[in-house]
């Protein structure tokens, strides 16, 4: 049984990602700095598999602690989640960006490679793309400019793994997620946003509870469906378990590469508009919306190209928008019942 260190692992996508590994044997390390979650997570993991991960509470900037990690564990690999992730918020302070995520991120590979442990997957985003020339965008799509230092990082992030894949034993792979949403069905671990939501579906869920008076439509003059906003909503479960075949391609040694990417997302492209409407129809209840201007920095739209996860990783997503909208609301609900 392969032991992999999860780092994030209290987080939105990071406690999803542990429940899928424990669902097929692994056992699971996790290190988190609850800088923006809370530890009750780890008992909403531990009812959903029955295991308890075991828990370091540690910042990746802190090298030592991390290499204390290594020392008492045999660790077969990483899914590096630790991050910071708030758009706006790495405008304003852009060295608190670049030092929480690449800081991290160097420090945990010069102590893996000094632990002779040569296997990570690194969690990237569809921003690498910006507004890509063509959709679906498919991985060969060229990188553009970043529109934040938030998305600078993800982008420095993939050029230091290519760089230290080529220098040493490491082998990485880049999972570049489109929009992560919706919850575990249990309801028992899911998105926990600090403060206003900047995306999308905590501000209707929050709006939908009462939390917000009014979703605002960020644009609708976009040249899509219906004006507004085309991306692709891929369910967390589905995400999750993107890293669990990305995680078995690197330990059966099936990689091409040393370095691989490959696009996460449904394949599916749904307007801002058309996800209020489902979720509507879905939740049986009526938002409170009005459209208001384009939010800097957005695009006009995105979603992928997933053949190369398909065919390559063995992986598909399996869940609908429905099925993620559903379980969004219904995390919603807990969270308000047991405040
Ligand atoms: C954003 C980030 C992206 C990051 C991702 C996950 C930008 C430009 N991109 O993606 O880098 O990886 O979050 O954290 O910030 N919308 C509304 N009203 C709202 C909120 C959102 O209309 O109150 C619209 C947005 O304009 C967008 C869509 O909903 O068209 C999705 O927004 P969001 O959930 O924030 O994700 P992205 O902007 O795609």
């Amino acid at each position: 049984m392969h032991t992999i260190l999860v780092t994030g692992g209290l987080g939105f996508i990071g406690a999803h990602t542990t429940v899928a590994l424990q669902e097929q044997g692994f056992e699971v390390i996790i290190i988190d700095n609850l800088s923006n979650t809370r530890l009750s997570v780890l008992d909403g993991i531990t009812a959903i598999s029955g295991k308890k991960p075991i828990f370091y509470k540690i910042d990746l900037k802190e090298k030592g602690s991390i290499s204390q990690v290594f020392k008492a564990h045999k660790i077969a690999g990483v899914i590096h989640f630790a991050a910071s992730k708030a758009v706006n918020e790495s405008v304003e302070n852009p060295l608190l960006y670049y030092q929480n995520n690449l800081t991290s991120l160097v420090n945990l590979l010069q102590v893996m490679l000094e632990n002779d442990c040569q296997n990570i997957i690194f969690s990237s985003s569809c921003t690498v793309y910006g507004q890509a020339d063509t959709l679906p965008i498919n991985e060969d799509a060229p990188i553009k400019p970043a529109e934040s230092p938030y998305g600078n990082t993800k982008q420095i992030g993939e050029e230091i793994l290519l760089d230290t894949t080529k220098a040493s034993v490491l082998k990485a792979i880049a999972l570049r997620y489109f929009n992560p949403i919706g919850a575990h069905h249990s309801a028992l671990i899911g998105e926990l946003p600090l403060g206003v939501p900047q995306n999308l579906i905590p501000f209707v869920t929050q709006t939908a509870a009462g939390i917000r008076p009014l979703l605002s439509i960020f644009g609708a003059d976009y040249p899509t469906i219906d004006g507004t906003a085309v991306r692709d909503y891929i369910h967390v479960v589905d995400l999750a378990n993107a890293h669990v075949k990305a995680v078995a391609r690197l330990l059966d040694k099936k990689q091409i590469d040393a370095f691989e990417v490959f696009n996460v997302g449904t394949g599916k492209g749904t307007s801002v508009l058309q996800v209020i409407k489902t979720f509507e129809k879905v939740n049986h209840l009526k938002l409170n919306y009005k459209i208001v201007g384009r939010r800097a920095g957005d695009i006009t739209a995105a979603y992928a190209d997933t053949a190369k996860a398909n065919t390559i990783l063995g992986w598909s997503a399996t869940q609908s928008l429905e099925d993620a909208l559903i379980s969004a609301w219904k995390w919603q609900k807990k969270l308000q019942s047991s405040k």
